[in-house]
């Protein structure tokens, strides 16, 4: 009788997978295998420290990516799309490490919900990459920049810290600022480009809300009230992406109330661009 395949196993072979359409593949495999039974409800490996990448695209610090200008041009429109297929790529590896570091600590409905993140994370990567392909390009045709990942290191013991910065800061900024994105395609008469960005722009409201509950269960787990522990923990270590404008209704529907951020961008003596790595002192460890 064969080995039962394990769900932290399938999650690891997302992560150690580089060439994008093999790493779209795997995640909506693993998903299937997920929701069908196939996978076992075990966490019997550990995630890598780094997920697979390829050569391409060339990896820059956030401080070095080429600015993009104003849009309008296909050439622009191209380097928009390609900053968006990046961070779908990454968010595939996020969903799954989410899964596969610390599924273990939260009922299986937890892993229920980074599954289904990680399958719509890749259908995300693979429709922007189509947008890239109807303009002759490609994913890894533009350097990238590996700020994402940053944030999963920093937090990488830490499921509260995880959930706090990945999906209720880093993903909550794509529900600010894809509506302006969608508005500049349209403009420029690519209603295909809008069209997708408003399928990414709906689906991460449900990625967001995922973040938003599975904090707030962990939270009154520890006996931690939600808001003041969220405001502690980013004033603490991550403030540079919490800026407004804010899509409060994208937000609010995602059930990230005003009384998690508001008034958090008025503090102006941020020193960290992501989670102190030194966090055990300053973000709670619990979960
Ligand atoms: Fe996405
Ligand atoms: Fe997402």
């Amino acid at each position: 009788m064969p080995a039962e395949i394990t769900l932290a196993a399938a999650a690891r072979a997302v992560l150690l997978t580089a060439d994008p359409a093999a790493k779209v593949k795997a995640a909506r495999a693993a998903a299937r295998a997920w929701r069908s039974g196939r996978l076992a409800w075990i966490f019997d490996v550990p995630m890598p420290g780094r997920p697979a990448r390829g050569a391409r695209p060339e990896l820059l610090p956030p401080s070095r990516m080429p600015k993009r200008g104003r849009a309008g041009s296909p050439r622009t429109r191209v380097a928009m799309l390609h900053a968006v297929a990046h961070i779908e790529y990454v968010a595939i590896d996020l969903a799954f490490d989410m899964v596969g570091r610390f599924g273990d600590r939260f009922p299986r409905a937890f892993a229920d919900d980074w599954v289904r993140v990680g399958s719509e994370e890749a259908m995300h990567f693979a429709i922007v990459r189509r947008r890239l392909q109807a303009f002759g390009a490609d994913y890894g045709d533009l350097p990238a920049h590996d700020g994402l990942w940053q944030s999963a290191e920093a937090t990488a013991h830490n499921a509260l810290a995880r959930l706090a910065i990945v999906p209720m800061v880093l993903e909550a900024r794509g529900l600010d600022v894809t509506p302006a994105m969608i508005a500049r395609f349209e403009a420029a008469g690519d209603v295909t480009s809008g069209r997708v960005l408003r399928r990414i722009l709906s689906d991460e409201v449900g990625h967001v809300g995922a973040g938003v509950r599975w904090f707030e269960s962990a939270c009154w787990g520890a006996g931690r009230e939600p808001v003041p522990t969220w405001r502690t923990m980013i004033a603490a270590g991550f403030c540079g992406a919490v800026k407004p404008p804010f899509n409060d209704s994208s937000r609010s529907a995602a059930g990230l109330t005003r009384q998690f951020y508001d008034g958090l961008a008025a503090n102006g003596d941020c020193q960290h661009q992501q989670p102190a790595s030194t966090g055990e002192g300053q973000i709670p460890r619990s979960t």
